[in-house]
């Protein structure tokens, strides 16, 4: 009976382990952290104008046709002597509300303006309509709004 009790006991020691109350959920608002558009992030109150849908979209165009990954990175935190961050709270081309952050897309910064020297082509470059535009604005205002 060796095999069998070497099968039942570790099993009970895993039931019991099971059985541990689950830890309470930490209380207060969740902050979420990088690129993704969360169940989270969206619950919160989006901009007027904005819908989730929008979000979505942004987010396919921002690694997509929009070609914003290539120059911030996948997951919006820059990328050294290219493109800034776009997941923290500083902003330099606007006031970072959902409307400055569009009309920073749709007027693009100069070489001359960009600390790096490359400059942000209007509209990325990448013929994006005015909904799209909105879009992948909506979704970079929720990089740098976790939770609130
Ligand atoms: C060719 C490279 C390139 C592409 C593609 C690109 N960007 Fe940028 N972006 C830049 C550079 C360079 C800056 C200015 C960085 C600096 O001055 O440090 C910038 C700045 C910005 C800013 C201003 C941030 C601030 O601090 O105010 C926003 C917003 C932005 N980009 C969003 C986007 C979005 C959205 C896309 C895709 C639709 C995109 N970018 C595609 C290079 C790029």
């Amino acid at each position: 009976m060796r095999s069998l009790r070497a099968i039942l006991v570790p099993a009970m020691a895993a039931g019991a382990l099971w059985s541990v109350p689950p830890v309470p959920a930490h209380p207060g608002p969740a902050v979420r952290h990088g690129p993704t558009a969360s169940p989270e992030i969206l619950q919160q109150a989006l901009p007027a104008g904005v819908t989730e849908a929008m979000v979505r979209e942004g987010e396919k165009l921002y690694s997509g046709a929009g070609l914003c990954s290539t120059c911030h990175g996948p997951d919006g935190k820059g990328i050294p002597r290219l493109a800034e961050d776009l997941t923290d709270a500083r902003w330099r081309y606007s006031d970072g509300s959902y409307s400055g952050i569009v009309s920073t897309i749709e007027k693009g910064v100069s070489a001359e303006q960009s600390t790096t020297g490359i400059p942000f082509p209007p509209r990325a470059g990448a013929n994006l309509s005015d909904a799209q535009v909105k879009a992948v604005a909506a979704y970079v205002w929720t990089l740098s709004h976790h939770g609130g």
